[in-house]
């Protein structure tokens, strides 16, 4: 599993099959394969702590197809295996907006889809329309519409109800044609206006320079980017903790709640920078956990755990991984 994994893990799995086509992925199932199951995509947001001893399945499904357009806007649907930042540059190169900010997201469609990835102030599930999948059990197709996907931070129904359950074969987007950019997030508007001004290609430029400036390369630095969600705690547990650490970065969502970060609650527990053998917190941004090379997957569990006892300990907050952890 070595070239499907971003955290650099030299694992094996019983049984790894990739498909081309969804005709392919349906006589796949119809025939069986052995559990446990486990669907991939670009292994960006795992972390294998030992063998898979069952089957992973991946979907080379690719393809860019328009299938509705007018003035405003257009629906895009686009295979499952595509990787992630192809898409965004394709939408880029010929103008179509939307998917802007969220360049060089590592990954594929088919888990953004599951994932709700997002970036600067934009999430997948705000531009996706809907979503194919083939049912594991029987290869079944359904096509779950936007609301069904209940999308929300970091989570959708394929990370709920539905955990393990389908193995999607195309998502389709709803792009703009007339721009209305999302530039509120952080210093984005300020580094846009320093590469000439709002345009896709402009946001796209400043997004690749903002995250290379704050993530690491998986390329040479095994990471899964953020191994943990911001943490979502009630208005009162806010407000108390606003009254101890008033420099305490706080955004309210929609339901009432509070998201805290958890890049300044690993920071103010002294983890900048800090080391334990070969995993770490990355310099520039505390809630990425990386592997300096020849970490085992169970040394960066073992120090995730260690991150998430200190934050409890000192701020009652529970962390929650964002990576999901096989083994
Ligand atoms: N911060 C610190 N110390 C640091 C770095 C950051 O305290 O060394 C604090 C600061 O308060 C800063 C805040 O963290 O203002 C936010 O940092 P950043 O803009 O990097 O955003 P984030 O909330 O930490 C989330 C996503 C990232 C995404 C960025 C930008 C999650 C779990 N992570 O990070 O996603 O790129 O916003 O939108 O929501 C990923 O999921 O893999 C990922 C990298």
């Amino acid at each position: 599993m070595l070239e499907h994994n971003t955290f650099g893990m030299n694992v094996k799995a019983a049984q790894f099959i990739e498909f081309e086509s969804e005709q392919e992925a349906v006589s796949i199932l119809a025939d069986g394969v052995d559990a446990p199951i486990l669907v991939i995509g670009g292994g960006s947001n795992l972390l294998f702590v030992d063998d898979f001893e069952g089957t992973v399945l991946h979907s080379r499904i690719m393809g860019f197809e328009v299938v509705e357009e007018d003035d405003e806007a257009l629906l895009l649907r686009v295979g499952s295996g595509v990787n992630w930042d192809d898409l965004v540059a394709y939408t880029v190169e010929r103008g179509w907006q939307g998917l802007e900010n969220l360049s060089v997201i590592p990954g594929e469609v088919g888990a953004s889809a599951v994932q709700n990835v997002g970036a600067y102030g934009v999430e997948a599930g705000d531009l996706i329309e809907r979503v194919e999948a083939l049912a594991l059990d029987d290869a079944s197709k359904r096509c779950f519409s936007k609301q069904e996907c209940c999308y929300s931070y970091r989570s959708s129904l394929f990370k709920k109800e539905l955990k393990g359950k389908y193995i999607i074969t195309f998502v389709t987007f709803r792009l703009r044609k007339k721009p209305q950019f999302s530039l509120s997030y952080g210093n984005l508007s300020d580094v846009v206006t320093r590469m000439g001004g709002p345009s896709v290609g402009n946001i796209r430029r400043a997004v690749k320079e903002i995250r290379a400036s704050k993530l690491p390369d998986t390329k040479e630095l095994g990471s899964a980017g953020s191994f943990f969600m911001n943490p979502v705690v009630s208005a009162r547990k806010a407000r108390a903790l606003a009254e101890l650490y008033p420099q305490m970065p706080q955004y309210p969502v929609a339901d009432g709640r509070v998201k805290l970060s958890a890049a300044w609650l690993i920071d103010r527990c002294g983890w900048k920078e800090r080391r334990v053998g070969r995993v770490g917190v990355y310099k520039h941004q505390p809630l990425v956990v990386v592997n300096y090379g020849g970490a085992s997957g169970r040394e960066v569990y073992d120090f995730s755990l260690e991150v998430c006892r200190s934050v409890e300990q000192m701020f009652g907050v529970e962390l929650v991984r964002e990576v999901n952890i096989i083994g």
